[in-house]
This record gives structure tokens, C-alpha cells and sequence, in this order.
């Protein structure tokens, strides 16, 4: 059977091969540990998984979603108030606000409903492997533009140029940065709407990470003046609720480009399950306790890995959010051969840099999302089993 040719631009999945490889080592009888993928093993909060059971004995939520394509009034209405608690960011549910199956879907009706075939599209090196998928389903070409530590892993917007500033209709960034761990402040956040509006480029600000940040400011795309003129921010209750299982979201802010997401979506599914969107008010309304008790977990885990790299060698400040840790690797290997080195000695996975981009070369992300008991354990294996290296 013939399939679609623009299928044949993407890559495998990282995910995907990883888990093959752990599926077959573990076959084997390998114990194998994984730090590579983000999918937190915590669970959900309690209020979160009894909103769920309780809406889901209820018939009326069991007929198609209410409000299909922009997802519930009442869920938008908590989206609401959760921006302006958490970020003393004002919405109006029904103009700013629609509701997703998790941040990685609205990157793709993002695409869908804003990009033309042939556009530019940019995106940052390195960057969350999701975006240039959806930039070529659209027909569009992906630019990237580089992340480099020494520019604390933002882009340098100056340094790209004007003929492609000037080409590019849309722009794809997520602090804080999947992979990097860095976070953007408010001067660069302000810096980029000016470059948007200057260059006419809508902003796809994916922000899944936003409450995930270790001793700086939470933000919001949304905190900075104009920024609902020029895009919008994604954003989940997969990271900060450790609810990536449940698919739900947000695409907040500029209200063009929200109604567009809106009709792609309600072109293509029919919304969240009403259950789900009650159980995402409650975490909304009642979890901010939560998000902190998870953060607080993070900062021992960090450290902890923190403290074993120091020891093996690594001598780095990483940067303050999310639940990653990027980290460069040792003379003479690439990113690749790192991970298979560590995989080969300790049965560790991570994820290689190279397969955020060109740019991630030279890099390794380890996830603290798995059980402290086997990040523990991973950590006794590197401190065993390989040497201390140089850099
Ligand atoms: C930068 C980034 N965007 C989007 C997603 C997808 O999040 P969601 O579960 O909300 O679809 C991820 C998940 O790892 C991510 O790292």
C-alpha cells in the first residue's frame, strides 16, 4: 500500500526506538533503567483521579463533549483562573482560551490552522523533536535557529537574518526548554514579541514546563506586554500534574489564532472527554500544593544527580528549570555513543542530544521523572561501574 510522501520526512520517533531497545535488553533479562523519556512515574493527585471517577458515573458525560472544538466553558473558566493566580495573567475564557489533548496537539492544530504550504517556519536547535513534524504536515519548512550554552541556550534573534526574519510566517520556543533545562526572562520574552511584531511571525510559545523552575521566576509567554498580539502559549497539566497519561491542555492567547486551533480541531477530534476536563478543574482549582510537593522531589533528585556527576568528572551549573538535566559529554565521545556507553555499562538509558538537533550534539538529557528508589540505583551503577572522566 502506497502512504503519504510527506510521511517519509520524519524520523523515528526517539521515544519509540528507545523503548524498543529497552523492550529487548529487558527481554533479555537486562534490568534496565531509564532516565530518558519526561512521563513522570509519580501519580496523579488524589482530588484529580476522585473528579474523574465521580464525572464519569454521570451519563451526561458520557455523550460527545461539551463545547467540542474550544473544550467546556467551566474548564476554560479554570484555565482562567489558574493564569491569573499562578501568573497574574487576565484571559477571557471564552475569547483566549481552548482546551487540547495535551500541549503536543496544539503544537499540530497550531501548524494546521496558522501555517501555509511553503511557508518558513523557525524553530529552535536544539528543540522539542514534535514541532517539524507538524511544520511538514503542513507543507511548510522547518529553520532552525541555534541554542547555544554560551547565550544561555536562547536563540540570538539578532543573529538571524533579515531575509529570513522577513520569510518566516511562524516561530516555535519553549522555555523552560525541553531539552536544556534553560529558562527565558522577561528581557528576552520582551525581545522576541518586538521581533514577532516587527517580522509579522506568530508565536507557537510551547510552555508545558512553565511551573517546573528551581529558585527563578515562574513565567508566562502571556506576563509579557503584546505578547497575545503576536502568538499564544501551550500549555498542560501533563508536567506539573503528572497527568501525562490523561491528554489534556491548553492553547492560551491570541484570539486569531485561537479560534484557528479551535477549527482545526474541530475538524479533525471531537475534544476532551468531559470526565477528564472535570478532573482538570480540579487539579486547576485545588493541586498548587501539589506542583509544589513535586518540585520539592525534583530538587532532591536533581541534586542527588547533580552530586554523582560532580563526582565522575562534570563540572557545570545546570541551568533552573524543568525536570531535565543536560549535561555535555566527555572528551571523545559524541551524544550517541555516550548513551550507548552508559547503556553497555550501567543498563542506563538517556537521551542522546543529537536527536534535538544538530545543535544538541555534544549533550546527553537525563529525565528525573522515575521512581527515587531506581534513580538511586542508576546512580550507584555510574558511580561503580564507570571512571571519572575529562572534559
Ligand atoms: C516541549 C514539549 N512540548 C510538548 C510536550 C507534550 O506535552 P503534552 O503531554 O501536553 O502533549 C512535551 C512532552 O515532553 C514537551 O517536552
Amino acid at each position: 500500500m502506497h502512504t503519504a510522501e510527506r510521511l517519509q520526512k520524519i524520523p523515528p520517533y526517539l521515544f519509540m526506538t528507545l523503548r524498543n531497545k529497552i523492550n529487548a535488553a529487558r527481554a533479555a533479562g537486562v534490568d534496565v533503567i531509564s532516565l530518558a523519556i519526561g512521563d513522570p512515574v509519580d501519580p496523579s493527585p488524589d482530588p484529580v483521579v476522585e473528579a474523574l471517577c465521580a464525572a464519569a458515573k454521570d451519563p451526561a458525560n458520557h455523550r460527545y463533549p461539551t463545547d467540542e472544538e474550544w473544550g467546556m466553558l467551566a474548564f476554560r473558566e479554570a484555565v482562567a483562573r489558574w493564569y491569573a493566580r499562578r501568573y497574574h495573567v487576565e484571559l477571557d475564557p471564552k475569547k483566549h482560551i481552548v482546551a487540547l489533548i495535551g500541549s503536543k496537539e496544539g503544537c499540530h492544530h497550531f501548524a494546521m490552522g496558522v501555517i501555509n504550504p511553503g511557508d518558513l517556519v523557525l524553530v529552535t536547535d536544539p528543540g522539542y523533536p514534535g514541532y517539524k513534524p507538524s511544520i511538514w504536515f503542513a507543507g511548510a519548512t522547518p529553520h532552525p535557529v541555534p541554542m547555544k550554552a554560551e547565550h544561555h541556550y536562547l536563540p540570538r534573534l539578532s543573529d538571524i537574518p533579515t531575509h529570513i526574519a522577513r520569510k518566516a510566517t511562524a516561530f516555535f520556543l519553549n522555555y523552560p526548554n525541553n531539552p536544556t533545562g534553560a529558562v527565558a526572562p522577561r528581557e528576552f520574552l520582551a525581545e522576541l514579541v518586538e521581533f514577532a511584531r516587527s517580522f509579522d511571525i506568530a508565536i507557537c510559545y510551547d510552555n508545558p514546563y512553565s511551573e517546573i523552575v528551581f529558585g527563578v521566576e515562574r513565567l508566562s509567554f502571556l506576563n509579557t506586554p503584546g505578547a497575545a498580539d503576536v502568538g499564544v502559549e501551550l500549555n498542560s497539566l501533563s508536567k506539573p500534574y503528572n497527568m501525562t497519561g490523561w491528554r489534556i491542555g491548553m492553547a492560551c492567547g491570541n484570539p486569531d489564532i485561537v479560534k484557528a486551533i479551535a477549527t482545526s480541531k474541530a475538524n479533525t477530534d471531537s475534544g476532551v472527554f468531559n470526565a477528564i476536563q472535570y478532573a482538570g478543574i480540579a487539579a486547576l482549582d485545588h493541586c498548587d500544593a501539589f506542583i509544589a510537593s513535586m518540585l520539592d522531589i525534583y530538587r532532591t533528585r536533581r541534586a542527588k544527580l547533580m552530586d554523582t556527576l560532580r563526582v565522575l568528572g562534570w563540572d557545570y551549573e545546570p541551568p533552573p528549570g524543568t525536570f531535565y538535566l543536560w549535561a555535555p559529554v566527555p572528551k571523545g565521545y559524541t551524544s550517541a555513543s555516550f548513551c550507548d556507553y552508559m547503556f553497555d555499562q550501567c543498563a542506563v538509558v538517556i537521551a542522546p542530544g543529537a536527536a534535538y538537533g544538530e545543535h544538541g550534539e555534544g549533550y546527553v538529557r537525563f529525565s528525573l521523572t522515575i521512581e527515587q528508589v531506581r534513580l538511586d540505583e542508576a546512580l550507584e551503577r555510574m558511580r561503580q561501574r564507570i571512571p571519572c572522566f575529562s572534559f
